[in-house]
């Protein structure tokens, strides 16, 4: 197995996603705080100076601001960095295809100079009766096998992120269907490009009823349905399959993830997690200060033990062992 794969896909650790750009400004709102870049780099630097965050943790996904401010030194964590630039109007629809190819080669080689060895694109479908539309999965999937062809080529390992959305009042069906549909044409597409899928990591979501449906699916399901979309269409030289937390809480991020993993049988991949909000939104909260005055930094003791006590739980989870 490839170095960086392998080292990525240690037993017991999973990769924390740290690169959200308009995500984090929310979280910041969502405790008291003005996200501000001088906060921001405190916040980084709190989370990754947490004691023993390489117990858990085998990587980090950095953003383009925060891997050029060095926030983040840790010898025992293999770095890595988002390379889309987010999102844009896909023919004047509701649909959204990710940009950042044009300048990907050159932002490449700088990034491997600061010492990414694995990197992130994410594609995002959006679920409803009339979406996602064919010409439009052809047009976000085919960028991103592109995407993973260069990145290889530049002997870094690329992360490819399908993410069907929580977004919507769909059925757990739909979803599957959705999910099932994406990748299997990202995986053609990618084989089309020539892309080495023993070097590859999938980043995919669950599969869930959606956020508006006031439907709860328990574990199991979940479970059952995602292994169900999963063995259905990712190829088995692909080493592993990381989840995002996609807008679950922190707890059913973690719980579905361990019947992922407890009920996987021979399923060939490793599976593991790359969540953003579902580690985080605990620390920050203890970071902020639970009430008033949020004066961030004062609880910083806090704050790392609600990160590792989260971060005890996922890795458990990671191996079917909550
Ligand atoms: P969430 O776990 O918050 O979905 O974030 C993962 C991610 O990297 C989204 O691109």
């Amino acid at each position: 197995m490839n170095e960086t794969v392998y080292k990525l896909l240690v037993p017991y650790k999973g990769i924390l996603a740290a690169d959200s750009t308009g995500g984090i400004k929310k979280r910041f709102e969502a405790v008291g705080l003005t996200f501000t870049p001088e906060l921001d780099v405190k916040y980084k630097e709190m989370i990754f100076t947490t004691p023993s965050l390489e117990q858990f943790i085998s990587g980090v996904i950095l953003n383009d601001t925060n891997i050029r401010q060095r926030v983040f030194n840790n010898n025992g964590i293999v770095m890595g960095i988002k390379v889309d630039e987010g999102l844009e109007p896909f023919n004047n629809t509701e649909e959204q295809i990710t940009k950042g190819f044009d300048s990907l080669s050159k932002r490449l080689d700088e990034y491997k100079l600061l010492g990414a060895e694995f990197t992130k694109w994410r594609a995002v479908i959006k679920i409803s009766d009339i979406f996602p539309t064919d010409i439009f999965l052809d047009e976000t999937l085919s960028k991103m096998a592109k995407y993973a062809k260069l990145v290889q080529s530049k002997d870094m390992i690329p992360i490819v992120e399908p993410e069907v959305l929580l977004d919507g009042n769909h059925t757990t069906t739909r979803c599957a269907e959705i999910t099932e549909k994406t990748l299997k044409k990202l995986f053609e597409l990618l084989l089309l490009e020539g892309v080495d899928l023993t070097k590859v990591i999938l980043k995919t979501n669950m599969v869930l009823p959606g956020k508006d449906s006031n439907v709860i699916a328990m574990p199991l399901e979940v479970a059952g349905a995602t292994l169900r979309a999963l063995n259905a269409s990712v190829p088995k030289e692909v080493p592993g399959i990381v989840f995002l937390s996609g807008g679950q809480s922190a707890d059913d991020a973690t719980n579905n993830l361990n019947e992922i993993v407890k009920t996987k049988g021979d399923s060939p991949w490793d599976i593991s997690f790359s969540f953003e909000r579902a580690l985080q939104v605990e620390v920050m909260k203890e970071w902020a200060g639970k009430d008033l005055p949020a004066q961030a930094g004062e609880n910083i003791p806090r704050a790392h033990e609600a990160f590792l006590e989260r971060l005890t739980k996922v890795s458990k989870a990671r191996m079917g062992e909550l």
